[in-house]
């Protein structure tokens, strides 16, 4: 089965838009392609990025409750939805997805798995994992971004349960999350659940550890947004001549991945019709990671 395509947003014009800015920016979603991917993944199994072990308990420990508070109010429904936004190869949900299933098995219900991402090959790997782990799941991808998730999202059978995990969140400002989740509630009833994935404001020093890795993976991921660039849009960087920065934002309480550029330089973009300038130090930024207070995603989730 062939994986539903659905258009995001056009890579040549947020690079135009972003490489002219000043600050000089990209997207976070430019990491994702099947290089990036592979690289996250990675980076999710590295001693120094504890987000993910620690979701993984959290959900370990209390998926079942999850699953029992999605699954109340609803008499022996015959299916119960799930989506997943930005799912990746969705390891971690496999937890909940398994405790789903449990819980539906004694009336015979059945649990239909929708992953969401823009990333055809991880949700390619996503569905034949878990076609081999829980056969009993029906599994439903979606190529596309939050607007096509929520857009899907209204047409399953309740109840529905969506999931946000793995601090997805802190990539967007309170804003866009706000606008994000009250799209998701618009398209969810009374009785349905949706679920966030925060990090939280950790001591400094481990958070910066977590994003400049001693092996370099999270170097190798930030600079893949160089060397995408250079494939897709005929881009001439030289990604060894951009330094991987982690920087703490202490106002705005995020890390921030910055790619500096070690000497000055002008780089062509040949697709764009455009040539970029770098000063010296001059830096892209590519990444903010939000570490919240309880406080911040609960004034977020009543906003919305
Ligand atoms: C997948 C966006 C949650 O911000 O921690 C990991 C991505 N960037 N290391 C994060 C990421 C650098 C990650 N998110």
């Amino acid at each position: 089965m062939k994986t539903s395509q659905l258009t995001g947003a056009d890579p040549a014009q947020v690079v135009r838009e972003g490489l002219v800015s000043r600050p000089k920016q990209l997207p976070p979603w430019l990491f994702y392609d099947a290089e990036g991917s592979r690289l996250f993944e990675q980076i999710t199994a590295l001693p120094e990025y504890y987000l993910t072990r620690a979701e993984s308990e959290i959900l370990t420990s209390h998926g079942t409750q999850v699953v029992r508070a999605a699954l109340e109010g609803a008499h022996n429904p015959p299916l119960f939805s799930l989506m997943e936004l930005g799912a990746g190869t969705a390891t971690k949900s496999q937890i909940l997805l398994q405790a789903a299933i449990t819980q539906m098995r004694p009336w015979g219900g059945r649990c239909c798995f929708v992953p969401v991402d823009i990333s055809e090959t991880v949700l390619d790997a996503a569905r034949v994992r878990l076609h081999k782990a829980l056969p009993a799941l029906i599994v439903r991808p979606i190529v596309g971004d939050h607007a096509a998730a929520c857009a899907a999202l209204g047409t399953l059978p309740p109840p529905r349960l969506v999931l946000f995990l793995g601090s997805y969140m802190g990539n967007f400002d309170d804003a866009a999350n706000i606008a994000l989740f009250g799209a998701v509630r618009l398209a969810l009833d009374p009785g349905d659940t949706f679920v966030v994935g925060a990090d939280r404001q950790n001591p400094v020093d481990e958070i910066l550890a977590a994003y400049d890795d001693k092996a370099g993976v999270t170097a190798a991921f930030n600079r893949n947004i160089l060397v995408r660039i250079n494939r897709e849009l005929g881009g001439q960087f030289d990604p060894s001549s951009f330094a991987h920065v982690a920087r703490w934002n202490a106002a705005e309480s995020r890390v921030e991945m910055h790619l500096a550029s070690i000497r000055q330089q002008r780089v062509r973009i040949r697709a764009l019709g455009i040539t970029v300038a770098f000063a010296r130090g001059e830096t892209i930024h590519t990444e903010s990671s939000v570490k919240y207070t309880d406080d911040r995603v609960e004034a977020i989730l009543s906003a919305a």
